[in-house]
């Protein structure tokens, strides 16, 4: 009975095993911990890109579990709150505004999709936004309209954040990874235009291809507040 009862959650691991290896970080022995009680199928799905056939992914993650029964169980497990790992991330519309006067009132504004955690969200900044590491010495880093998503803009690079298992681990996780835009077309901007969320002289610049990339560190957050 006792050996019974395991072997769901070890054809699960198994599972998850084959596509934890398609991350690209190590995962901490709390997540694994996590992942262990329960997590279906974290990466199968995430890892592959959204181009890839979602159809084909489901039947090739089903028939790596040993059969129904593992699916059955996690399905009936009363803790529904799924938790998958941020695997790869990709960025829409992105878009920066660059005044020709006043640095400070830049923009930066994109549509974050994660499709392995299922979370899509506007994320921006400009003249109002507040730093989430005001204080802190960090590099300035900012909110997403879903706060589980933050996003660092340095030096031409976006760093993307997402928490990892939001609220189901004592130390707050997150995961990272980087993208440089590519396919930038910029314009200039003259006094009157109005570029949406600035206005005036300055260089307007939009990404037409979308930006992915892998989330390549898993860490716990220096905000755990
Ligand atoms: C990008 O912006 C265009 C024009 O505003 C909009 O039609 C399109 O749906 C956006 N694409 C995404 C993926 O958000
Ligand atoms: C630049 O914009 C910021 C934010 O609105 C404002 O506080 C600052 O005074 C401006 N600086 C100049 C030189 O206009
Ligand atoms: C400025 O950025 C914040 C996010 O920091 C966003 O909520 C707000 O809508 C933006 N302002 C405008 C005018 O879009
Ligand atoms: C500003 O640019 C817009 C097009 O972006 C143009 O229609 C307008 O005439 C320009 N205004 C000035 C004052 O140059
Ligand atoms: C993301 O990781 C996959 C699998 O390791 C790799 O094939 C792919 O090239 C990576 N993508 C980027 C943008 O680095």
């Amino acid at each position: 009975m006792q050996l019974l009862a395991h072997l769901p959650l070890l054809s699960l691991f198994a599972t998850a095993t084959t596509g934890l290896q398609l991350l690209q970080y190590d995962i901490p022995a709390e997540l694994l911990e996590l992942f262990g009680a329960g997590n279906p199928d974290p990466v199968a799905s995430s890892a592959l890109l959204p181009s890839a056939s979602s159809a084909s992914s489901a039947s090739s993650a089903s028939s790596l579990s040993t059969g129904t029964a593992s699916t059955a169980s996690s399905a009936s497990t009363a803790d529904a709150a799924a938790c998958y790992y941020p695997a790869t991330f990709t960025l829409n519309n992105f878009t920066t505004w660059s005044p020709a006067t006043n640095a400070s009132l830049s923009y930066v504004s994109f549509q974050y999709v994660d499709s392995g955690t299922k979370i899509t969200t506007p994320c921006a900044y400009n003249a109002t936004s507040q730093s989430l590491t005001v204080g802190t010495g960090l590099v300035d880093r900012y909110a997403c309209d879903n706060s589980v998503i933050s996003f660092i803009w340095q030096k031409n690079k976006l760093t993307a954040i997402e928490t990892t298992c939001p609220g189901q681990t004592a130390t707050k996780f997150e995961a990272s990874g980087s993208v440089i835009p590519a396919g930038l077309k910029c314009a200039q901007t003259n006094g009157t235009d109005d570029v949406g969320l600035g206005q005036g002289k300055g260089t307007l610049c939009l990404s037409s291809i979308p930006l992915s990339a892998n989330f390549t560190s898993q860490e716990p957050s220096p905000l755990q507040n």
